[in-house]
């Protein structure tokens, strides 16, 4: 099944867009959010106006502190159900996102697990698709007979994502069958990572959109990791424009919103400096006009003004967990 490129891969893949232009405003964009406690002051820049941002996601079921004051309407918070919880049964998450519902908080849409096919160092949940199965069927199922949109399980770039889901959705259609006849379990977009270079981007899309017909693709961890300027600012316009003109693209959110020097994709693929600055693609990201910021450029928080090399130092973590890592996987695949 996959050693062969599907049909839809080969159609998307040779529309290759001519990046002429580069992509200006979309309302498709959101912030996949990854702060760091030592640099507080750049949480805000993303909803600093004029941004093109109209969504984030944080990896967790609650919104951010820093963001409470920006309303659920102007930038809508995406609760995600990051891993399977270790206990069955445990329906922490869709109380979460209930009582956020009771609060007045128009919740519209949730993700699920962040990489269950991908192993821990490399911020994946590794998850038993049986039992993230269960825990899709005891949180998931009553958010979308509530009206709530889900997203699937979003998989690395690797191969195993679409055999993970497969055999994720086969265990939920036999949690949830009703006596002999089968049901299937339903989801309204699937969320995919990519690290890569921008033909391997447009395989996998194509892949996923022939496996999910009729389904809303979102790709909400993508960067071209550890290139040179000019390759990355390349393969980012083609991305956006190419995320920007396909209708089965409902959203879109680059992996680079921290510093180049705590970058574990490389420091170029990063929206803002070693000072915080917005480098272009931080700032053409936002709907601007391009900064001229180089992204190895400023002194740093500890004043060491020395390039952080192209292979950045640090990974941005979250509750211990490390992420945005399925690129180990995707550059393989991408190259
Ligand atoms: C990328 O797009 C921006 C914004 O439209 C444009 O200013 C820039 O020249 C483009 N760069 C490349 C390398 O195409
Ligand atoms: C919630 O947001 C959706 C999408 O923007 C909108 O259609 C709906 O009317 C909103 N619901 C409430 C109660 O504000
Ligand atoms: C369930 O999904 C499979 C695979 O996508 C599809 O072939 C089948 O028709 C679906 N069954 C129902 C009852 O929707
Ligand atoms: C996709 O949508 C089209 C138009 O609504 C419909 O004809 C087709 O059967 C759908 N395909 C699948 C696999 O659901
Ligand atoms: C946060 O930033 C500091 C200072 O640049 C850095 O030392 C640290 O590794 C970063 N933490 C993470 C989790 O990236």
């Amino acid at each position: 099944m996959f050693s062969q490129i599907p049909l839809g891969a080969v159609v998307l893949g040779a529309a290759l867009p001519f990046a002429l232009a580069g992509p200006l405003a979309s309302s498709k964009r959101g912030l996949c959010f990854v702060p760091n406690t030592t640099t507080p002051e750049d949480d805000t820049i993303w909803v600093q106006k004029p941004t093109d941002l109209t969504w984030y996601y944080n990896y967790d079921p609650t919104p951010s502190d820093v963001f409470a004051k920006v309303s659920q309407e102007e930038f809508e918070f995406v609760p995600m159900l990051w891993g399977v919880p270790p206990t069955p049964g445990d329906t922490a998450f869709l109380d979460t996102v209930k009582g956020l519902i009771k609060d007045g908080r128009n919740i519209t849409h949730i993700m699920s697990f962040n990489e269950p096919d991908g192993p821990a160092e490399y911020g994946g949940a590794n998850a038993d698709p049986s039992a993230a199965a269960q825990a899709w069927v005891d949180n998931i199922i009553p958010l979308r007979k509530m009206g709530v949109k889900v997203g699937l399980p979003a998989c690395t770039g690797s191969p195993d994502g679409l055999a993970w889901l497969k055999t994720f959705l086969d265990s939920c259609s036999t949690i949830v069958s009703d006596g002999g006849n089968k049901k299937n379990c339903s989801y309204d977009f699937v969320p995919i990572h990519w690290y890569g270079d921008f033909g391997g981007l447009a395989s996998h899309m194509g892949e996923y959109s022939a496996t999910f017909p009729n389904k809303s693709i979102w790709i909400t961890e993508y960067n071209f990791n550890d290139q040179a300027l000019s390759t990355t600012q390349d393969f980012y316009n083609m991305s956006a424009e190419y995320f920007d003109r396909l209708d089965f693209v409902e959203r879109y959110s680059l992996f680079g919103a921290f510093r180049s020097d705590v970058s574990n994709v490389g420091a170029n693929a990063a929206m803002l400096n070693k000072d915080g600055e917005l480098t272009d693609i931080g700032a053409w990201y936002l709907g601007r006009p391009g900064t001229g910021v180089d992204p190895q450029s400023g002194k740093g928080v500890n004043g060491d003004s020395k390039s952080a090399g192209l292979r950045a130092v640090g990974v941005p973590q979250i509750g211990g967990v490390l992420l945005g890592a399925g690129f180990a996987v995707g550059v393989m695949m991408g190259l």
